[in-house]
Parts: C-alpha cells; structure tokens; sequence
C-alpha cells in the first residue's frame, strides 16, 4: 500500500523536534550536529533568537494579503537586495525551482520583446541541478531527471562542465542565456572557477546573451561573500536565489538587471504567495545579518578552518577520502569509500552531513558555526571516517 506520504524521497529513519543552532534534537533526545543546515536552508541555524522574533512579530499582525496590494515587507526586503548587489529588481518566488522558472521566462521574453522570438535557447552545464519543474529538469537534463515525464520542454541543452570548446559550440543564433551555478552543489560541490566566470560573462557580452547565475545553494554568504559570483569579480544579468534567504522559511528571489527585466510587466509572470509578508519579515532579518561585512568576515574565518581540519581528516583517512573541494562553507569531501556509507557512518557519530553526485559527502553547515561545533563536528566526521575504514577492512 502506498504510505500516506508520496514516496519521492529516501528518508533516514531519523526525526527531529527541535533545533538550537546548530544541533538537531532526535524524538529520542539524541543531539545531532547539523553540518548539513536542510541543504543550504538554516543559513543561521535552528531557532535563531532574532528570526523567531521577526516571524513572530510579523505572525501577530499580518500573515497574507496579496500581491494585488502593497507589501511593506517585501518592498523592504527588495530595497536591501538592490543596494546590497548587481540588480536592479527583485520578484520573489517561494523556492529555488521557481525561481528557476521566473530566469528562464525572462530571458525569452527579453529577446521576444526585441522581436527575437526564437531566441529560445538556455546553455546549462552537466551535473547541474536547477530544480524539479518541467523547466528545471530539462536545464539539468540527465536522464535520471527527464525520464518518464513526457516531452522535455524544447531549447535547453548542457555542455559538460569545462568544455570550452563545447560552449562556443552550442552558441547560436537561437541561444538566448547561459544558465551556471558558481559552485554546483547537488553536483558534487565543484566551484567554477573565478576565470571560468569571467569568460562566461565576456562570452555573453561578445554573443549578446544574457548571464544567468543560479545561487540558489552558493548564495546568501555561503561562500563568505553575500553571493559567490562576487569572488569573480563579474556580475550576471540573473540571479536565481532560494534557500538561504529565508533561514528556513520559504522563500526564493529573482534578482535581474533592469535591462534583462524589461520584458516582465504586470500581468506577465505571478505567484500567490511569493514574497508574502510572513516570509519576508524573516528574509529581511536574515539579509541584515548576513550582509553584514563582519558576519561574511567570520564565515570566512571559520571556512579556513573548517577546510584545514578537513585537510587533516584526508590524510588520516587515505583509504576513505579523497580530497576536500569547495569554498567557503560549501565544503565536499570525494570520497574513496561509498559516500552513502560515509554519511550513514555520520549519522550513528551523531552528525549530520549531506551526499552529493560524484561520491561526495557535502559539508554546509549554520553560516554562524562556532569554533567548539566546528571542532566537534571535525572529530565526529573522524569517529565516521574510522568505521568507515573498519568495515570496508573486515
Ligand atoms: C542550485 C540549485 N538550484 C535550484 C534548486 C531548487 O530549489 P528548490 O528545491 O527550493 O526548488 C536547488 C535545490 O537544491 C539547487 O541546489
């Protein structure tokens, strides 16, 4: 029979009913240390003092209006994301798979409304993962994702990540954008380098196609800077963003540039609840802190030493580790051993970590992880790393 719960999902036996920081609290009152966050989501950890304060504020005045009104919230929060970066704008959706859907229907309506309508096409890069709409899917195309679901939504194909030549290759008159995430997180945590960035942006200037960066996972101070294109120095036209942004509470972001913007006026492009004002009362909080250069000077910090102990842990672990790959405290260790195991291996220390394609275990822990959970999570990782290497030796 099938459960009440549509099985989509793989699920540890593991439920938690409470969160401080970033510890996770079993039903059985085991304390996990959360080096995972919900994938990128607790950018601030459980039960943050200043977000619970923002959300229960806002909870006891207003929930939901409609985006036929003002919203005060939601202008605010916008205000910040345009001073705080390249854009111009800001539509705010309720997850990064809208967001993915938003990108993609601006950039052809942008070349639409130039009369360009065929200018359909959207260059995305193997291994990477935008979401699970009909759009999203077809951007990542692997098999695994399309399979089963029908015709795949027409003008999207990858090029394998690196591939110059292929690039170029694929560009033509019907492209309309470059869809990339500076660092692929379900992919296996590989960071794009900050040249690589560059010349994607040079490219879409020479081509006249628009740039757009989905830092969905990346974004929002997890590589230590507010969004991970910045370390290249470049901007984009687009900018997907979800997760983080709201510390836990859904919301999600398109920030555009005015001129890739110019096509989305009223009536073109909706959503119910985006940036509703519950959600944006906490976006707001989370974008005050986390902008803040001193918080990104500690996420620095504590990324160092993060990747230096991690660093540490290969070497004592030849047999299970690889290496470590990423930047900031978006952290991957390639593994030897079976990822899975590794993270199963985890769990039993009482951590939690996250697999990624590639054999990868994904470290993304609270942005504000302090120096005595980073330590503990490093030995723990160690105590895993270790029975790991016994039973793969008996
Ligand atoms: C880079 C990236 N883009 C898009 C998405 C989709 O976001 P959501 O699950 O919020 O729809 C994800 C989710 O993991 C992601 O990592």
């Amino acid at each position: 029979m099938i459960p009440s719960v549509l099985p989509t999902y793989n699920r540890a036996p593991l439920s938690f009913v409470k969160g401080e920081g970033s510890w996770l609290i079993e039903a059985d009152g085991r304390r996990f240390l959360d080096m995972g966050a919900g994938i990128a989501v607790n950018a601030l950890g459980h039960a943050h003092p200043d977000l619970i304060a923002a959300l229960t504020a806002q909870a006891g005045k207003l929930w939901h209006t409609s985006n036929l009104y003002q919203i005060p919230q939601q202008q605010a929060l916008a205000d910040k994301l345009v001073d705080a970066t390249f854009a111009d704008t800001v539509f705010f959706t309720n997850s990064g798979t809208e967001s993915c859907e938003l990108a993609v229907k601006m950039a052809r309506k942008y070349f639409y409304d130039q009369g360009q309508p065929d200018r359909i096409g959207i260059i995305a890069f193997d291994g990477a993962f935008h979401g699970r709409s009909h759009a999203a899917i077809a951007a990542a195309g692997s098999e695994k994702m399309v399979k089963g679901f029908g015709p795949v939504l027409p003008g999207f194909t990858q090029v394998a990540w690196g591939d110059h030549d292929g690039l170029h290759a694929a560009i033509d008159d019907t492209t309309a954008a470059i869809l990339i995430e500076p660092v692929q997180g379900e992919g296996g945590i590989r960071p794009l380098p900050d040249q690589c960035l560059k010349g994607l942006r040079d490219l879409c200037d020479e081509k006249g196609i628009l740039l757009i960066a989905d830092e969905v996972q990346c974004g929002m101070g997890r590589t230590g800077k507010l969004f991970a294109h910045e370390w290249a120095g470049v901007d984009p036209d687009i900018m997907m963003v979800a997760k983080g942004i709201g510390g836990g509470f859904p919301l999600g972001a398109v920030l555009a540039i005015e001129d890739a913007a110019r096509g989305m006026t009223a009536g073109t492009h909706g959503s119910t609840y985006g940036g509703n004002p519950l959600a944006c009362a906490v976006g707001s909080k989370v974008m005050d802190i986390i902008s803040d250069p001193a918080f990104l000077r500690s996420v620095n910090e504590i990324a160092g030493d993060l990747r230096q102990g991690l660093e540490g842990l290969v070497a004592a672990h030849p047999d299970v580790f690889d290496h470590v790959r990423g930047t900031g405290l978006m952290l991957g260790l390639k593994c030897k051993a079976t990822n899975t195991d590794v993270v199963a291996a985890a769990y039993d220390a009482q951590l939690i970590t996250v697999p990624a394609a590639d054999n990868v275990v994904r470290l993304l822990p609270p942005l504000n992880l302090t120096q005595a959970d980073m330590a503990e999570a490093l030995s723990r990782l160690d105590a895993a790393a270790t029975q790991v290497a016994t039973n793969r030796n008996t």
